[in-house]
């Protein structure tokens, strides 16, 4: 998969499924499963690492889930996320998106719009394809106090709906909406010609992510209201190891 491939979905309808991979199983799995996106995203910090979110992510801990996954060698179009603090300034944006890249990413995505457009064009530039990030953006949890929702305004509205574009003008490929008001993400959706990957934002958009641990259960402690499990991989895990527990410590009949 290119990201060309994917942008080409907007045109012909295929929905476009993508799904968070952060290893060299899981992307194997994935990429088997026929996913043709997979994100190496920065949420790997809190179901992989357990930091307490996405801000304490740092460049060396993306390279190195980076090149787990494209050691798997998928088919899939393999998108970075550039962490918190690695893209303020247009150089860092490039030589950071570069570092990603290095590490085996094939396109890098980032969280912002008409606020982080020089850093996009110049990632562009540099030959690098960008996949965008709006509405709700997890590295802006702290100065937002909280996750919330955005598009419930009309100030929200038309902003975002003016990053879409903008995003889509500089040439990203796809844009991600996350956790947006469904009417408002069809919206954008209709507005814009590159694809819109959704995550909370309704069923309208081009495609849709997740987070692979919350669809199969693997971070039991904490599952996003708009995600309906599809596997309860903690719990087979769980009862896999208690039961291999129980027979080793069986006392043995003499
Ligand atoms: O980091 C991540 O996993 C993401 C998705 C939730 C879109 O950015």
């Amino acid at each position: 998969m290119t990201p060309a491939g994917i942008r080409d979905r907007k045109r012909s309808g295929e929905k476009i499924a993508a799904l968070t991979a952060y290893d060299y199983p899981l992307a194997k799995m994935l990429d088997e499963a026929g996913v043709p996106f997979l994100l190496v995203g920065d949420s790997l910090g809190m179901v992989v690492l357990g930091y307490p979110d996405t801000t304490l992510v740092t460049m060396a801990d993306m390279e190195h889930h980076v090149r787990a996954v494209a050691r798997a060698k998928p088919q899939a179009l393999v998108v970075a996320d550039l962490p918190f603090g690695t893209y303020d300034t247009v150089a860092e944006a490039v030589v950071n998106a570069r570092r990603l890249v290095a590490a085996g990413a094939e396109a890098v995505k980032a969280e912002g719009g008409r606020s982080i457009l020089p850093q996009v064009q110049a990632i562009l530039a540099a030959g690098i394809p960008y996949c965008g990030h709006l509405g709700m953006l997890p590295q802006h949890v702290r100065e937002e106090g909280g996750y919330h929702i955005k598009g419930r305004t009309e100030t929200e509205r038309e902003a975002l709906l003016a990053d879409a574009q903008a995003l889509a003008d500089a040439g990203a490929f796809a844009v991600v909406l996350e956790i947006i008001t469904p009417p408002v993400a069809k919206e954008i959706t209709a507005s814009v010609p590159i694809p819109t990957i959704g995550i909370g934002s309704g069923p309208d958009c081009d495609g849709q992510i997740l987070v692979t641990f919350d669809l199969v259960g693997l971070f039991p402690w904490f599952t996003p209201r708009f995600v309906k499990p599809r596997a309860n991989c903690a719990a087979d895990i769980q009862h896999a190891v208690s039961a291999w527990k129980a027979a080793l410590t069986a006392p043995v009949a003499k």
